[in-house]
């Protein structure tokens, strides 16, 4: 048994001779979407899921997420909260922002929120920030999972509002809610061409990667906002 922490909150467990992906439980003893909690080195561990979360698909693709300790997150399309809840861990100081749009799913969110006190849960369309304005600060990371044919437009407009200068944006890209009939491969060369015209000179992309197996047909992307 041997755990290691792969980059701020997130680690690597190793158990009965299998290596899973997790964050360490900020509320011990609470699992949150029947994930399994492990304990290690006196700690307790929840068992992170790459086929239900892009997140943790693009961590086991290599790709190395930008969030710390201390990070503000703007999280776009929080659902029920099933990743929200490991940024959550992740975020021994810092807050996360959670956005989702459907009541129903809210609910659920605002539920999680009762024993996790850094998670703030909006209820409201991404495609307008100005609605969240007052309560979100200026953030060091924008992540988006809403899964729209407006991804592009809706990240640019995001994250003028609240992304740090020199801030990152984390984004997953669905084809198939772009473009049913397409290939994965030219939508995701079209909705990058679009953010660079959506960010003008300002978005430097740093890592893209397919998310298959965990996700197919998804584009996870980590882009760097360029301070002028
Ligand atoms: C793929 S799910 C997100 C899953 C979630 N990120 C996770 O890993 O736990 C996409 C979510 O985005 C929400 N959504 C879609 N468009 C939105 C918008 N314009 N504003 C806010 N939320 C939106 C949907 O209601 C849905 O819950």
């Amino acid at each position: 048994m041997a755990v290691k922490e792969l980059s701020d909150g997130i680690f690597e467990v190793q158990k009965s001779g299998k290596s899973f992906l997790a964050t360490k439980n900020a509320v011990p003893g609470s699992a949150v979407y029947g994930e399994r909690l492990v304990e290690m080195e006196g700690d307790e561990y929840r068992i992170w899921d790459a086929r239900r979360s892009k997140l943790a698909a693009m961590v086991l693709k290599k790709m190395k997420v930008p969030i710390k300790s201390d990070s503000r997150v703007l999280y776009l399309g929080a659902a029920s909260g099933t990743t929200v809840s490991h940024v959550s861990d992740m975020l021994t100081d810092g807050i996360v922002y959670a956005v989702e749009f459907s009541p129903r799913t809210m609910r659920e969110l605002i539920q999680l929120c009762d024993t996790r006190s850094n998670i703030i849960p909006i209820l409201a369309d991404a495609n307008h920030p100005t609605s969240y304005a007052h309560i979100v600060e200026q953030v060091d990371v924008v992540f988006q999972d809403v899964a729209q044919p407006n991804q592009a437009q809706i990240a640019a407009v995001n994250c003028e509002q609240f992304l740090k200068g020199d801030g990152y944006l984390l984004l997953s890209i669905k084809a198939r809610s772009i473009d049913t009939v397409a290939s994965p491969a030219k939508i995701f060369k079209e909705e990058i061409k679009k953010l660079e015209k959506e960010f003008e000179t300002r978005f430097q992309v740093l890592n893209k990667q397919d998310l298959a197996p965990f996700h197919e047909d998804h584009l996870g992307l980590i882009a760097q906002m360029i301070t002028r």
